[in-house]
């Protein structure tokens, strides 16, 4: 989750103790944020970045502790493509214009897209990448790879939803070139499959590749759940090991009609994936009841379920989700520093009937 409070692209100790409380809290796999490939392909100024080797060493101890306290650090990486340039969700999600200049010291900067086409009414339009622009980035995720495995990361996860650029490929809405990387779906999809391509040679063979994609746009004339699953066979053909199965982003900021918000709304987009492109899935959105979560995975919806708001609200929902799936009361898993006394305190409440 992003949390715009990066500086330069530089990760600091917010980060750290804002991933390193989920490690804490029993998660098995914490993901640091989108964090951009190169400078122009951040969202917000205060996105993470890993365009060069200077900005690899702050994430060093952060990917440390994460895998030293039982769980495994990720990293999602990214590029905005003309969603780039805009303001924190708190300063308006709005594109960022001379007032931030003024209000902050933070000035716009020029987006790019496969198609000069703008996100939504009043966003400016970006520029439309040339087969240079195109190949340049695909070799930056490679890069950011290489310097991922080098902070420390045993999991990537591609940002090819929500309507940043690799999704702004993959859709019609956003892409509507006629050369070798838009029109035909296969067109469509190969800046995706390139980029997947490009982080393979840099990243080791045994270390998790996943992708996250928007199952459905929501959209008549968009991206449909059959186009994906032709999209995850054409990954895993290309190294990609998991697909994370979201939803929508690429039409503007309103909720598309066609789009009806439940609890896990978004797992049968993974179940469907996973069983038609034979690939392992992520489930995520709108999670949070323990029971529902489980049945996701013994049933064999998906392989993983990812959470995010839920633990915000309390990074130690793993941990409790164990305990109450398992009827194990007595903080067997929580860390023995808190543990401990946790156990101890039960006992005695216990005894005294307070509990
Ligand atoms: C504060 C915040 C930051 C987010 N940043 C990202 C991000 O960096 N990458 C991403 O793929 N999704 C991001 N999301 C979306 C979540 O990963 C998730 O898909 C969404 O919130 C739905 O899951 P939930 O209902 O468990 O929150 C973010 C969500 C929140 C609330």
């Amino acid at each position: 989750m992003s949390q715009y409070r990066a500086l330069d692209g530089f990760a600091n100790d917010w980060h750290m103790v804002h991933l390193g409380r989920f490690a804490l809290g029993g998660a098995g796999l914490v993901y640091a944020e989108a964090t951009a490939v190169e400078a122009d392909g951040r969202r917000t100024h205060g996105d993470l970045g890993l365009w060069n080797d200077d900005q690899i060493e702050k994430l060093i101890p952060i990917a440390n502790f994460i895998n030293n306290e039982g769980s495994v650090a990720g990293i999602q990486l990214s590029h905005a493509g003309r969603k780039a340039s805009e303001r924190r969700p708190w300063h308006g999600e709005t594109p960022v214009d001379s007032e931030d200049v003024s209000d902050r010291n933070e000035a716009p900067w020029q987006a790019c897209a496969p198609s000069s086409i703008a996100y939504a009414e009043g966003w400016p339009t970006p520029v439309k990448m040339s087969e240079t622009d195109i190949e340049r980035i695909i070799l930056s995720f490679g890069k950011a790879a290489r310097r991922s495995k080098e902070a420390g990361f045993k999991v990537i996860e591609v940002y090819a939803a929500h309507g940043f650029l690799i999704h702004q490929f993959l859709s019609p809405i956003a892409n509507h070139r006629t050369d070798r990387w838009g029109g035909s779906v296969e067109n469509r999809r190969r800046f995706a499959v390139e980029v997947a391509k490009s982080i393979r040679s840099n990243w080791p063979e045994e270390h998790p590749l996943a992708f996250r994609l928007s199952a459905t746009d929501w959209l008549d004339g968009g991206v449909e759940i059959e186009e994906t699953i032709e999209t995850a066979k054409e990954l895993k053909a290309a190294g990609v090991d998991l697909v994370d199965c979201s939803s929508g982003g690429i039409g503007g900021k309103e909720r598309p009609r066609r789009m009806v918000i439940e609890q896990g709304f978004q797992v049968p987009f993974a179940e469907q994936v996973r069983r038609e492109a034979e690939i392992a899935t992520m489930a995520v959105g709108f999670l949070w009841d323990a029971e529902f979560c489980e049945e996701i995975l013994t049933s064999g919806k998906a392989d993983m379920i990812a959470l995010a708001r839920e633990l915000l609200d309390d990074p130690n929902w793993p941990l409790r989700t164990f305990a109450k799936l398992e009827d194990n009361p007595e903080y067997k898993l929580w860390p023995i520093e808190s543990g401990w006394w946790l156990m101890k305190r039960n006992r005695l409440l216990q005894k005294l009937g307070l509990r």
